[in-house]
């Protein structure tokens, strides 16, 4: 027997997520709206991905006395998959101002659905560096797959992955390829059609988020 979806990855549950997952998904959504409900969507999810991240201590004067205060541990490096994860690192660099932002930039072929990687820009310091990946989709699971493939050839090894709909096969291909990777989501939905796209889903994320429908 298979384990269940919802093991494969972290359902992240909060009333904030499914209230701006709704409006996500409603096709009435107007790409400035979509724009900020994705925005907070990504930020809960990175929330919840950084909630083991090390820090080390670090001492600051406050303008009374010396206080204890808290650093991160290791560098900071958030991974859009180009084009549609852009909106996510926007909205989680707000949280982390010193995080690093590589690009990976691929496009899946329309025939085959397989990931084809037209960009690829990482910081120096990847190797050394605590990784979301962001993909608002996780659909066939193909360019998460990849994506992944190409930060671990470049030496990285802290990665999470974060979308905000996922599906069964998308969550088993990558869970397959990539068993050290935790996926965090704010949804599993049922489906994905023969053209590659999450039923019921919320359409195509990057065209939505842009205005590009
Ligand atoms: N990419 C999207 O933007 N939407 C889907 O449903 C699947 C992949």
């Amino acid at each position: 027997m298979s384990v269940p979806a919802d093991q494969l990855a972290r359902v992240v549950s909060h009333p904030l997520l499914a209230v701006h997952l709704t409006f996500l998904r409603a096709k009435t959504t107007t790409s400035g709206n979509f724009r900020r409900h994705l925005h907070e969507i990504a930020r809960l999810l990175a929330t919840e991905a950084s909630r083991h991240w090390e820090t080390e201590t670090h001492e600051i004067e406050t303008p009374l006395a010396a206080a204890p205060g808290a650093r991160w541990k290791r560098p900071i490096a958030l991974v859009p998959i180009l084009r549609a994860g852009l909106g996510m690192a926007e909205a989680v660099s707000e949280m982390m101002p010193d995080a690093a932002i590589g690009h990976l930039g691929l496009y899946r072929d329309e025939k085959t659905l397989r990931p084809v990687t037209y960009y690829s820009r990482l910081p120096a310091n990847i190797a050394a560096s605590q990784i979301l990946l962001l993909d608002p989709m996780l659909a066939t699971g193909f360019s998460a797959c990849e994506a992944i493939r190409i930060l671990k050839a470049a030496g990285a090894s802290r990665i999470q992955f974060l979308c905000l709909v996922s599906c069964d096969v998308g969550l088993r291909q990558l869970q397959s390829a990539h068993p050290d990777v935790p996926i965090f989501t704010a949804a599993i939905d049922p489906e994905l059609n023969e053209r590659g796209y999450i039923v019921p889903g919320l359409g195509d994320a990057g065209d939505r988020y842009f205005g590009t429908e």
